[in-house]
């Protein structure tokens, strides 16, 4: 695209985007996970290297590329993810929080394959750490964006997480409906920030809404 289209506002922005699931073994040959497919993850990340950020995407397992020119880290678990967030966090100007992280994590990770026994089986699960809680708590001077996936009573538990989490906006998903839902190449959210303004992006592909998002987050950060 030409040189005009570009916010030149972004330009050597550091922006963080977290993506995709985490997965969280259990043995050698199992893990829990969840069916986020790393696409709005990735879409943002595209748009905002587009508008001339530098763009640290950190991502769990998924089938998608990395987008050219983004500084690209792999992770598997959520402790990866905090892992690697509490290394990159500190000089970003903006961190977006699209990844769909674990809450628990088997308590105990097996050496070997578990065999099965009995008729039914109980793993006990503790909880990760919430990284986007933690960045609400320590950050300075960054914009800190969060994704709420919900299902049901979405607008409350999403303005909820926005004032507990600390954050300056909240991407809102409703993943209880199916045409856009993980996997759709389709989504609509509504961004809420924390001086109350709702904004909805009607039903789009991920690659629009992405770039919506982000003209919004600089709309916020002028
Ligand atoms: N999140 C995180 N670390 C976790 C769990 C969630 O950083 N261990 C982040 C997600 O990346 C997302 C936001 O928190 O940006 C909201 O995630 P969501 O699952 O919707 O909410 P939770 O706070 O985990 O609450 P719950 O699952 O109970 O609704
Ligand atoms: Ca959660």
């Amino acid at each position: 695209e030409s040189e005009t289209n570009r916010c030149s506002g972004w330009q050597g922005k550091k922006v963080l985007i977290t993506a995709g699931p985490t997965r969280e073994a259990l043995d050698p040959v199992r893990y829990f996970t969840n069916y986020s497919s790393g696409k709005m993850g990735y879409a943002l990340a595209q748009a905002a290297m587009e508008q001339g950020a530098d763009v640290t995407l950190i991502s769990g397992p998924v089938h998608l590329s990395p987008p050219q020119r983004v500084q690209f880290v792999k992770v598997n678990s959520a402790a990866d993810m905090f892992d690697k967030v509490k290394q990159y966090y500190q000089d970003m100007d903006v961190i977006i929080k699209s990844a769909a992280v674990a809450d628990y994590t088997p308590a105990i990770v097996h050496n070997q394959k578990l065999k099965k026994q009995g008729s039914s089986m109980t793993i006990e699960m503790e909880r990760t750490t919430d990284i986007l809680q933690f960045l609400g708590e320590e950050k300075t001077h960054q914009y800190l964006v969060g994704f709420a996936a919900e299902t049901d009573n979405v607008m409350d538990y999403a303005k909820s997480k926005l004032t507990k989490k600390n954050l300056d906006a909240i991407v809102m998903n409703d993943v209880g409906n199916k045409e856009i839902g993980f996997a759709s190449d389709q989504n609509e959210v509504v961004v809420l920030t924390k001086d109350g303004k709702e904004q909805s992006l009607p039903q789009s592909s991920k690659k629009d809404i992405a770039k919506a998002i982000i003209q919004l987050i600089d709309k916020e950060l002028r």
